[in-house]
């Protein structure tokens, strides 16, 4: 079994406390549901089948973190993740895609992080590699055999040595100079691929994007690879190099092999918008093709076998969870099967202008530590009076209420228009220490409310 991090349900809480600002009950709930799925993996097999799974869904007005918590779990996990719109698989005229292609995405998502896991793993010897190679271009092979070698001096004359037994050869002296960072500047040819002329795309009829893909892979290996000379200095020839060197270390068949492992043991689908294909019957329209897309959906989410590229996967045991706001439709408007199949509901609460205040504060990624960051990059020094962020965080509590609840996002359309001006005077007018007050927080962003026209477009 895959080697993701298998976290008790108070440490995921607390590591989502360093990103979300209250939520507690979802947490706790997408906490339980992950460690559930981690003891039902465990439970002997009769037994386990009986057990449901924990899928969410999470009810909650737009802003407030739905989002951001199910994207952070699967984060601290390292759990392949993917976030799909239930909706898109409404729309009109919609081509190509079909429910299990978010399955698809899942694993493409999972093989990409697995090979980039085992890339940092076989960087040592892909440079190796990649400097022997380096040393194949500099010393061609004939020479290297010779009495005489050829050897470069730094003007790149060509000097002649005479090899003596027991000394160094040329290719050992070019390789302390390469491995001292003598010849980084140096330029060698490199075979490099070529462009592959106009991409040859394959569409495929619905529901055979899996086909497509194959087809399109199968073509692309048949073509014969065609490759161009480049010059590039050592340095850059090397990263391409290693680049090369680490595809060729790496199995990719094990690489599919854990992506499939870790989808199936780990896997999120975080599907949003749920509530918008949750249409109850009697508003009449097009609800057919919403109750077809719960239909669809019912047995990946139930437990199925997809096939991808990269092989088949069970679904049994990936964590589904769904969210919406549910303004108009209820979660009882789904489907019932499909309810079955969603057994914890957890609210999300409209935050309070006291939770803008720690949300800018406190989360790891905070706005006011991200601007602070960048505007160190600039030599500048930003600060924020206490009483300044508690002025930011009540007229951003403010716009909410008058113009349209948009949640935590407006706190960013809210900084950003404070800090506009100073963003854009440094570091030519303003240097050193700038300091945001309350005093400031009013007047440059009262100005903007006042004109409730230019309010509405600016905040
Ligand atoms: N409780 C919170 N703590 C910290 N930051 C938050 C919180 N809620 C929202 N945010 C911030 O607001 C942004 C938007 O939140 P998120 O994407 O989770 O919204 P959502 O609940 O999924 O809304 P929607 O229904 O529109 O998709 C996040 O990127 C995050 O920066
Ligand atoms: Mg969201």
């Amino acid at each position: 079994m895959s080697d993701y991090k298998e976290l008790t349900p108070g440490q995921v809480v607390k590591e989502l406390d360093k990103f979300i600002i209250g939520q507690d009950g979802a947490k706790k709930s997408v906490a339980i549901a992950l460690r559930n799925r981690w003891r039902r993996l465990r439970v002997e097999d009769e037994l386990r089948d009986e057990i449901m799974p924990n899928n969410i869904i999470m009810i909650g007005p737009t802003g407030v973190g739905k989002t951001e918590i199910a994207r952070r779990l699967a984060r601290l996990t390292r759990a392949p993740f993917v976030k799909v719109e239930a909706t898109k698989f409404t729309e009109v005229g919609y081509v190509g895609r079909d429910v299990e292609s978010m399955i698809r995405d899942l694993v493409e998502f999972s093989v990409n992080m697995v090979k980039a896991e085992q890339f940092e793993a076989v960087q040592e010897p892909a440079r190796n590699n990649a400097n022997e190679r380096l040393l194949d271009l500099l010393v061609p092979l004939e020479n290297q055999r010779s009495d005489q070698a050829i050897l470069m001096n730094e003007e790149g004359l060509a000097e002649f040595s005479a090899e003596e037994p027991g000394k160094k050869n040329t290719r050992d002296k070019f390789r302390d100079m390469l491995l001292s960072g003598k010849l980084e500047n140096r330029e060698v040819e490199v075979d490099v691929p070529a462009d592959s002329g106009p991409m040859m795309q394959i569409f495929s009829p619905m529901g055979m994007d899996e086909m497509g893909a194959n087809l399109q892979d199968m073509l692309g290996n048949m073509l014969p690879k065609k490759t161009k000379k480049r010059k590039l200095k050592i340095s850059e020839a090397r990263e391409f190099l290693m680049q090369e060197e680490a595809s060729k270390l790496i199995d990719s068949e094990s690489v599919h092999r854990e992506a499939i492992d870790r989808v199936e043991n780990s896997g999120i689908v975080f599907l949003d918008e749920i509530d918008k294909v949750a249409a109850r019957s009697d508003h009449g329209g097009p609800d057919v093709s919403r109750e077809g897309v719960q239909r669809d959906l019912l047995p990946v989410v139930e437990g199925t076998n997809v096939s991808t590229k990269y092989g088949t996967v069970r679904t049994d045991h990936v964590l589904f969870i769904a969210s919406g706001a549910f303004h108009v439709s209820k979660p009882s408007d789904l489907i019932p099967e499909l309810q079955g199949r969603f057994p914890i509901r957890v609210e999300l609460v409209n935050l309070t202008a006291d939770d803008f205040v720690r949300i800018l504060k406190e989360p790891e990624n905070a706005l006011i530590k991200q601007y602070t960051a960048m505007l160190k990059t600039d030599g500048v020094q930003l600060e924020f009076e206490d009483e300044a962020i508690i002025e930011i965080a009540e007229i951003a509590w403010r716009v909410n209420e008058s113009m349209e609840n948009i949640g935590a996002r407006r706190l960013h359309t809210v900084l950003s228009s404070l800090l506009e001006d100073i963003l854009f005077d440094v570091p030519d007018k303003r240097v050193g220490h700038v300091k945001i007050t309350k005093d400031l927080v009013q007047t440059t962003l009262e100005e903007i409310l006042k004109d409730e026209d230019l309010g509405r477009y600016v905040l």
